[in-house]
Parts: C-alpha cells; structure tokens; sequence
C-alpha cells in the first residue's frame, strides 16, 4: 500500500524521525533557508503531511499547491508563522509542540534576565579584553533580584515555570493576562494587575503572552514610558511583541534601563542593527527552547502529530 508522502522542510537529526520509519514516504529540506526550498514546493501537490519549524510561513497560497494536504504540524508551540484561518478553511489540521518546551524556556529565560540584571556580557568581554584591573567596588555593579517585583505578561505554561523560578531567586510577583487567574494567584503567590499597573511597578518585565493581533506592538513607546527608568525588560516569546524603533529609543534615551531579547523583530536581526551597539541591550538568537533535550522532544512530538494527522488520528496537540 502506498504510504502517505510528507515533507519536512528543513533537515532535522535522523534518530529524532525514527517514530516516521517505514510509515510514512519523506521529502526533507535543506537545514538552512527559511521557507520552501523550490524542490520541496514543486513536490507539494502530492504532500498528504507538512512539518514546519517556526521559520517558515504557511500561507493560503501556499496551501494551494497542496490540495492533498491533511495536516502542518509546527515543530514550535507558536504557531503565528501560520494561517490558521486558511487551514480551517481547507480542512487542515494544525498541530504545535506545548509542554516538552517549557521548562527549557522558563530556564533561558531566567538565564537573560540574570545576564543583564548582572551585565555579564559586558563584564564578560571587559575580561577579555583586560579591563579587569582590580576588584572593583563600584565595577560592573547590577541589579539584585531579591525583593525586587518581576512582572509576567501573559501567564501561560511558560509564565508559570517562570513565576516558580523568580520565587525562588526571591522576586515578588506580579502578572497581566487577558483572563485572571485565581487559582494560580494563591498556588504562586503572585497578584493580578492591569497592564499599566504591572508596567509601573515592575523591576523586571518578562514577556510571555503569544503574538496575535492584539499583541502585536503591545510593548511600543507609550507602554514604554511607563515603566521604571531602571526597569529590564525581557522577551522570549515573539519579536513583533516589542516595538523595536521605540525600544531601541527607549534604550538609547534612558525610558528603561536594559533589555534581554531571545526574539526580535525582525527575526534574525542583521548584524548592522543598532541594538548590537547599545551594551544595554542582550540579543540572543531565538534559542529559548535550545537544549537537546528539548529539541528532541520537540521533533517526536511534531512527529507525532504529523503521523496522526495524515493517519486520520486526532493529533497529540491540535490547534482548535
Ligand atoms: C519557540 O519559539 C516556539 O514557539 O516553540
């Protein structure tokens, strides 16, 4: 019997497909560019699966070379690199990767805000290039987590794991959500406030919320200018959140204080970008879920949603 035919756009390890062996027929892509490579779209009119990664735009005239198609299984728990309209509208399913990557994220999330509360890379470098003369008593001086208030926008799995490891470090805690949480509010002993609120009275600012319509540009200038001066702010969910002219402003004039970016906008930043000069500003490149634990995870669970969906199984994680 003819096996259903899938495309993975981009190359990924061989022993995190294994569950696909012998199930399924597969195209795989280049490990590189963003997007179809032309050998995989000239292929697309036969795809009974997709497997993307959060690089790659699924859009509807991309699905109308693939009348065939039953599923796009997103090797990312985002899924803003797709129209999920579209696939509705096709009769697509959508699958995404929750839970295995939350820890992870929580974890370089954690791992930035440190970074720049304690200015590592400028400490780092200053090292290097022997600037490091004596102890200090006033060098490289950062700023304590203890006591200090974290606001959480957006309170989601990865808000969570993030809330429990600011409690740890002694942070008081604070969060925003389109929907209050009650239950978590006494579980982690963290307070409801507005967006305002949160942004006026927060120390640390971490981003967590998903990029949809109305988070677009959420953090632009006005959000901005009502934060502490010697607040940090912190994004590892998607670039677009943040404005980036009205942070690079706010950055350069002194509105905030610092900036921790595992994502920016756009997405990969070019080398040339301002933000690289400001030593107040951390850029890492989009490497929040980047341990191989969790990349692994990641692929078996896409793989299993793509075997589902071209199987004509619910899918592990489906997008409704
Ligand atoms: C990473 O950004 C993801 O959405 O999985």
């Amino acid at each position: 019997m003819k096996k259903p035919f899938c495309i993975l756009t981009h190359s990924l390890p061989k022993e995190w497909l294994e569950s696909l062996e012998g199930r399924v027929d597969l195209l795989i892509g280049p490990t590189e560019p963003p997007g179809l490579a032309p050998q995989l779209m000239d292929r697309l009119y036969e795809a009974d699966g997709l497997l993307t990664i959060l690089i790659d735009r699924v859009d509807d005239e991309l699905l109308a070379k693939a009348p065939r198609l039953k599923v796009v299984s997103n090797m990312a728990v985002g899924v803003d690199n797709i129209d999920l309209a579209a696939c509705k509208k096709r009769g697509i399913l959508v699958g995404n990767t929750p839970d295995v990557l939350t820890e992870g994220t929580a974890d370089l999330t954690m791992a930035i805000l440190l970074s720049a509360a304690r200015k590592l890379p400028q400490a780092s470098q200053d090292a290097r290039e022997g600037l490091w003369k004596t102890w200090s008593p006033t060098g490289w001086l950062g700023a304590d987590l203890t006591g200090a208030t974290l606001g959480i926008i957006g309170l989601g799995k990865i808000g969570k794991a993030v809330a429990k490891r600011a409690k740890g470090f002694g942070m008081r805690l604070v969060y925003t959500d389109s929907i209050r949480q009650l239950d978590q509010e006494s579980l982690l002993n963290i307070t409801y406030l507005s967006m305002d609120e949160l942004l006026a009275n927060s120390d640390f600012v971490t981003i967590h919320c998903p990029l949809l319509p109305e988070t677009r540009g959420l953090l632009n200038e006005s959000a901005m200018r009502k934060m502490k001066r010697t607040a940090i702010l912190i994004n590892a969910a998607r670039g677009p959140i943040v404005d980036t002219p009205a942070l690079l402003r706010a950055l350069r004039e002194g509105w905030i204080t610092a900036a921790a970016l595992d994502v920016t906008d756009p997405e990969p930043l070019p080398a040339s970008h301002p933000l690289y000069s400001l030593t107040n500003c951390l850029i890492v490149p989009h490497i929040g879920s980047a341990t191989y634990g969790t990349r692994q995870k990641m692929c078996e669970l896409a793989c299993a949603n793509l075997l589902a969906g071209v199987e004509g199984r619910s899918l592990v994680h489906q997008i409704k």
